[in-house]
C-alpha cells in the first residue's frame, strides 16, 4: 500500500466511524509524528488534536462597573479512549444437560449466544461468536478472538488466518467441516484503533474459559490444538516464561486431552518463511501420527526443501 492509498483507507475509516456517530478520534502520539513527518513540517503541537483534557481555565473577566468575575472558560474535549470493561464476574462451570452432543452443544450454544456479558462487550455491528465443526472431530482447534471477518460472519476463523487454517487442514488431508473450531474468546475485543486487533485481556480469557471448555467436554476430541499464544495460555494457564517458540511442538495434557502447542495462523502470514511453516507443519504431523494417519512421502516433504 503506497501512501495516497493508506491516505484514503484511513478517509474512509474515518467516514465509516462519522457515519456511526463516532465524533472524535484518539490518534497515538507517534503516529501523530509519523504523519507530520509525512506530510511535510507541521508539528505535532500544531495538529493538537491528541492532548490530554486541560483542566477548566478559570480566568478573570474584568467587566465595567463590577468586581472582576471569574468566567469558566468551555471545556477542550478530551480525546478519550474508550474504556474497556473491567468487571467480568466469574462464571460457574457449565452444567451441561442431559441429552446427546447435538443437544448439549445447541443448548451451549444458545446459552453463549444469549450470554450477557458477551453481547455487552460487541461492536456495533459484531455478532457473538461460538465455535462450529464437528462434534464427533477428532481434533479440536482452538483460536484467540474473532476478528472483523469472524465479528461479521457470527463465525470462528473465516478471514485470512481462517482461509490459512483451512489450507493446513486440508494438507493434513482432511477437511474443515471434520474438524472443531473454537476460540478462547467469544466476541471480538474492541480496541481505538481503525485496524487490526486487541488480544484479550486476562479477564476477558477467564471470564470465556468456561464455555470453551464445555465445547471441549462436549466434543471429547482426541487431540487438541492450541494455536498461538493466548489459546495456549488460555487452556494451560498464562506463564509470562512462556516463549511460543521454545513451547510450540510439544504434547502437553488438558482436561486429559493431548494438547499441541503451535503458531497462529496470523503468525504465519506475518512471519511467511517457509521454515515457520515448517515448523507449524512439524507440529501438524506429530498431531496426524498421535492419531495413525496415514502420512504420505509427498506430505512429509512439504516445506522441507
Ligand atoms: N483469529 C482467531 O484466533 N480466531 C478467529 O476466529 C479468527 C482469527
Ligand atoms: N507469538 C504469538 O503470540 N503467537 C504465535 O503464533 C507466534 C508467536
Amino acid at each position: 500500500m503506497n501512501v495516497a492509498e493508506a491516505t484514503l483507507a484511513i478517509l474512509a475509516e474515518l467516514k465509516r466511524q462519522r457515519a456511526a456517530g463516532k465524533r472524535e478520534v484518539f490518534v497515538e502520539e507517534e503516529s501523530l509524528f509519523a504523519l507530520a513527518k509525512l506530510f511535510g513540517n507541521v508539528v505535532p503541537e500544531q495538529v493538537g488534536m491528541n492532548e490530554v483534557a486541560p483542566k477548566p481555565i478559570q480566568k478573570e473577566v474584568k467587566k465595567p462597573g463590577f468586581a472582576p468575575v471569574t468566567e469558566k472558560v468551555p471545556e477542550v474535549i478530551a480525546f478519550e479512549k474508550k474504556t474497556l470493561s473491567s468487571d467480568f464476574p466469574s462464571l460457574p462451570e457449565i452444567k451441561l444437560p442431559d441429552g446427546d452432543k447435538a443437544y448439549q452443544w445447541s443448548s451451549l450454544k444458545e446459552k453463549v449466544m444469549g450470554c450477557e456479558v458477551c453481547n455487552r462487550e460487541l461492536n456495533p455491528q459484531g455478532k457473538v461468536v461460538f465455535g462450529v465443526g464437528d462434534l464427533d472431530a477428532d481434533i479440536f482447534f482452538c483460536g484467540e478472538a474473532p476478528g472483523a471477518d469472524e465479528e461479521k460472519a457470527g463465525e470462528p476463523f473465516v478471514g485470512p488466518a481462517g482461509e490459512l487454517l483451512n489450507r493446513i487442514i486440508e494438507a493434513m488431508g482432511i477437511s474443515r467441516d471434520a474438524v472443531y473450531i473454537g476460540n478462547i474468546l467469544n466476541w471480538r475485543p474492541r480496541h481505538d484503533q481503525a485496524f487490526g486487533n486487541r488480544p484479550p485481556t486476562k479477564k476477558e480469557m477467564s471470564f470465556c474459559l468456561p464455555y470453551l471448555k464445555a465445547q471441549i467436554k462436549i466434543v471429547k476430541p482426541k487431540v487438541l490444538v492450541a494455536l498461538g499464544k493466548t489459546a495456549t495460555d488460555g487452556l494451560l494457564g498464562h506463564d509470562p516464561k512462556r516463549r511460543l517458540s521454545d513451547f510450540r511442538g510439544k504434547w502437553n495434557q488438558v482436561m486429559d486431552i493431548p494438547m499441541m502447542v503451535t503458531y497462529h495462523p496470523s503468525y504465519l502470514l506475518h512471519n511467511p518463511s517457509k521454515s515457520s511453516k515448517r515448523k507449524v507443519w512439524d507440529d501438524m504431523l506429530l498431531v496426524m501420527e498421535k492419531l495413525e494417519m496415514k502420512i504420505s512421502e509427498k506430505q512429509r516433504a512439504f516445506f522441507n526443501s
